[in-house]
């Protein structure tokens, strides 16, 4: 639970310098290694990577593509389980003469599936310092989960109507997950991680019955004109071509707990936790041993939400804490500014009160039981949770991606990563800038420091962008000692409760490469925001994670050179061929706790 806020050691490295390299770039005294890169050997019967020959079957034994989330349970001191999302896939990039639609090649489409999902692998330490590297000897838990993997749906939707098909009758058992972006750990030892973009794997949205497309519109997948130009899943497996298969889609979009001690596990879509284009869930426990999960819709103007259990966490009981994800309340947020209305014009400009911040409350949206949206059933708020939340008069934000607890204090960091959108009159305390090119980050304190409190109080530490431009903000603090941020996306925290911001969009935004920042958000250095690493060409800082030790700092370079073609790179990072989405890990070479 949260404990008493105290003065974080500054961090001390000097910032990486902005820059176009392709590379990983560390601070100095910090060196970092790939410890795993798309194609390595995954499950002990792994073909070896053949770029140019790659098959479906290979694809689901090798480590898959576009890495995101990273999660990590050191086992004993020098081994470590490390789960990867492997969000999508780059087909331009991936395959040699790829082309889309019907000229697609159907065994590229096969491989894509296989390499989304996510893997499981064993690490070790190396030496003394914070490097892991793939372990040696017998890696039992080492798996994969693709694109096409069993999962099973638990909790109220499964066996609903809702999510029955020709395929699977019973409504309970999916094949696959789809875009997983970013996730979390349970305090019970669990991986969760979290379908994002699911609707761009389906076609045929035009021809589900007229009362199916409202909500299949809602969630981004196109119902009118044809939707069979751009990518064919459906060529590979009928089941993405809705006019077939209407209610497939509706399997997507969830919440999925996978339990890396446990090989014969089935990973469980939780549908408790709401269906929409989930970000990440992470989890605190509240101060009665209930435990809440916090979430962000990754979309222009959507929102943010928080479950909280309905059972209590027991430690060292993991059939029980297996099921605390099952029952309980789904709530959404409505966040009010305390300055009038009048001093937000969406310039980015502080209200006279000199901050940007307010009052939230949690509204209930149903119960496992129970219902509280007028016109929806408990199944109906849970599949359709987007337009559920409308009903109710939730805060649109600017793209609620992670949403995360600090360790150390309790209080919730949640990064909204851009949204130009916005026009300055639908400008509000919480989202305080039109055309917001660059994203800010909110911190939610609860209601008394409860996690299962269905009130807060909210401010905005970070507006992000150039330091030089008069419309961003770093908590007040000098803004000639700070750093530039654009589009923050993860975050994670160190053991001192600073908070780790790696971001999606600086190419684009600001002319640099993507990086990870770290910022202190108690004491005297509130705002003073340094750069720890930048990632090559075209890539997206996921990950980050620093493990619970402090020694070393997980970093997932997504999509490198993902503009360019399999042909024509303009990335070549890792190894100076053709781009190969990766993890690394950094260290300090003395051994001493990343960031101070
Ligand atoms: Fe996949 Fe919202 O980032
Ligand atoms: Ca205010
Ligand atoms: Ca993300
Ligand atoms: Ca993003």
């Amino acid at each position: 639970g949260p404990g008493r806020p105290k003065p974080a050691p500054r961090p001390t490295f000097r910032s990486v310098l902005p820059n176009n390299d392709d590379k990983v770039t560390v601070p100095g005294g910090y060196d970092h290694h790939v410890i795993v890169r798309w194609g390595d050997a995954v499950l002990p019967d792994a073909p070896g990577f053949d770029v140019e020959n790659q098959t479906a079957e290979a694809q689901s034994k090798q480590f898959g593509y576009n890495c995101d989330y990273v999660g990590f349970h050191q086992i004993d001191g020098d081994r470590g389980l490390l789960w990867v999302n492997h969000e999508y896939t780059n087909e331009n990039i991936m395959f040699r003469g790829y082309t889309n639609g019907d000229e697609a090649d159907v065994e590229h489409i096969r491989v894509a599936i296989q390499a989304h999902g996510g893997s499981i692998v064993e690490l070790e330490r190396e030496g003394r310092t914070g490097k892991w590297v793939l372990a040696g000897g017998e890696r039992r838990y080492n798996r994969r989960v693709t694109g096409n993997s069993p999962t099973v749906l638990t909790g109220p939707v499964a066996g609903h109507d809702l999510v029955k098909t020709a395929e699977d009758p019973t409504g309970r058992e999916v094949r696959g997950i789809l875009n997983n972006c970013a996730g979390g750990m349970t305090p019970w030892g669990t991986f969760l991680t979290a379908e994002e973009n699911f609707n761009q794997y389906f076609v045929g949205g035009d021809g589900v019955p007229e009362a199916d497309k409202p909500a299949l519109a809602r969630y981004g997948i196109p119902t009118s004109g044809n939707t069979y130009g751009g990518r064919r899943f459906d060529r590979a497996e009928e089941r993405f071509d809705l006019a077939r298969h209407p209610q497939e889609a509706n399997r997507f979009g969830w919440i999925v707990e996978v339990n890396p001690f446990d090989p014969g596990f089935t990973p469980a879509k939780r549908t408790m936790l709401g269906r929409f284009k989930h970000e990440g869930a992470t989890i605190q426990v509240a101060a009665d041993g209930r435990i809440a999960a916090y979430m962000g819709d990754d979309e222009r103007f959507d929102y943010i939400y928080k479950f909280v259990s309905a059972k209590k966490y027991r430690e060292g009981d993991t059939d029980h804490n297996l099921t605390l994800l099952d029952t309980g309340t789904l709530y959404v947020a409505r966040l009010t500014g305390n300055s009038p209305e009048e001093e937000i014009d969406g310039t980015g400009a502080l209200p006279a009160d000199g901050e940007f911040d307010g009052y939230g409350d949690w509204i209930a949206l149903a119960t496992d039981t129970e219902s509280f949206v007028d016109g929806f059933s408990v199944a109906e708020v849970l599949v359709h949770t987007r337009l559920a939340a409308d009903a109710v008069g939730a805060t649109k934000m600017d793209r609620p991606e992670d949403v995360e607890p600090s360790p150390v204090t309790g209080k919730v960091y949640v990064a909204l990563t851009n949204n130009t959108a916005r026009e300055p009159g639908q400008a509000d305390e919480a989202n305080p800038r039109a055309a917001n090119k660059h994203g800010h980050v909110l911190e939610i304190v609860e209601h008394g420091g409860d996690a299962a409190a269905e009130a807060f109080s909210w401010a905005v530490p970070l507006v992000c962008g150039d330091p030089e431009d008069e419309d961003t903000y770093y908590a007040g603090y000098d803004k000639s000692k700070v750093m530039p941020i654009s589009s923050p996306d993860n975050v994670a925290f160190d053991k001192d409760g600073n908070l780790w911001i790696s971001t999606d969009g600086q190419p684009g935004t600001m002319g640099i490469n993507d990086a990870l920042h770290v910022m202190p958000v108690e004491g005297r250095f509130r705002g003073e925001l340094k750069t720890f690493a930048t990632v090559p060409v075209d890539a997206e800082a996921c990950g980050p994670l620093i493990t619970e030790d402090n020694k070393t700092v997980f970093l997932a370079p997504q999509h490198p050179g993902e503009n360019g073609t399999f042909e024509a790179p303009t990335s070549v990072w890792p190894d100076g061929d053709f781009p190969r989405p990766s993890v690394v890990c950094i260290w300090h070479k003395g051994g001493q706790d990343v960031g101070r």
